[in-house]
């Protein structure tokens, strides 16, 4: 320290300047310091570049659904236009199934008894319900039927039926003799089921039944109206 350093300078000041002594030997290595204290922390850095774009993670599982959403609140649109007239549809078939009418003459006079008298001369037979060739008519749509007849019966007697469903519905006798001309009518009103046949017959040695120029013979049937319904 300061106290040694004092004594040395004494001795300098009362001795003669001597020469140059040879250098000291190097030192050997002091031992080592103290252990600093930690520096204050220091300022805050300025912020970073931005990094680049992470890698794309993977598709996440799906969603759970969602609540139903409100109702719109848009109101009631205007009705549409009016649509175009279609075009005229195909005519039906039921009033032509809810007819039938037929009227047929007598073309050769004394007709076979006991069966059909055939009325071959056509009047009308649209439907064709009536068989000329058979003599029957045959109901094709149910409900009440008008039948009528008007024979003409010349020269014996006529013993006439009227025949429905093979039963004789109505029966009617003419009892004349030579040149004498008369006539028979009748009418009456049947209910018919479909397939239900009527027709006319005369009995054996009472088929009077006369036609000519001059006269006819006649069987007509007509629908007075149809069922309706399931009776
Ligand atoms: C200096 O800091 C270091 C690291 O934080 C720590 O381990 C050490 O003990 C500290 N020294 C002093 C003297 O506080
Ligand atoms: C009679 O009319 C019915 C009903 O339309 C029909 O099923 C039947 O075949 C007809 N029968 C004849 C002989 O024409």
């Amino acid at each position: 320290g300061a106290d040694q350093s004092q004594k040395s300078n004494v001795r300098v000041r009362c001795s003669n300047k001597g020469s140059y002594g040879f250098p000291g030997l190097k030192g050997q290595k002091g031992s080592k310091g103290d252990t600093c204290e930690n520096g204050t922390k220091g300022e805050k850095g300025d912020r970073g570049d931005a990094g680049d774009p992470g890698v794309d993670g993977e598709q996440g599982d799906k969603g759970e659904k969602g609540d139903i959403g409100e109702k719109g609140k848009g109101g009631r649109g205007a009705p549409g236009k009016k649509g175009s007239r279609g075009a005229k549809g195909v005519r039906g078939d039921t009033a032509k199934l809810l007819r039938s009418a037929f009227s047929a003459g007598l073309s050769k006079p004394f007709p076979p008894p006991n069966v059909p008298i055939r009325f071959d001369k056509i009047l009308y037979n649209d439907q064709e319900d009536y068989n000329p060739s058979t003599g029957k008519f045959n109901c094709s749509v149910p409900g009440a039927y008008v039948f009528a007849y008007h024979l003409t019966v010349r020269g014996r007697p006529a013993r006439v039926s009227l025949v429905a469903r093979s039963r004789k519905v109505a029966k009617a006798r003419e009892t004349l003799y030579g040149q004498e001309i008369d006539q028979a009518s009748f009418l009456t009103v049947l209910k018919l089921s479909a397939g239900d046949q009527v027709w006319l017959e005369v009995a054996r040695d009472w088929n009077g039944v006369y036609v000519s120029a001059e006269d006819d013979s006649i069987f007509t049937g007509f629908l007075l109206y149809p069922d309706v319904g399931d009776d």
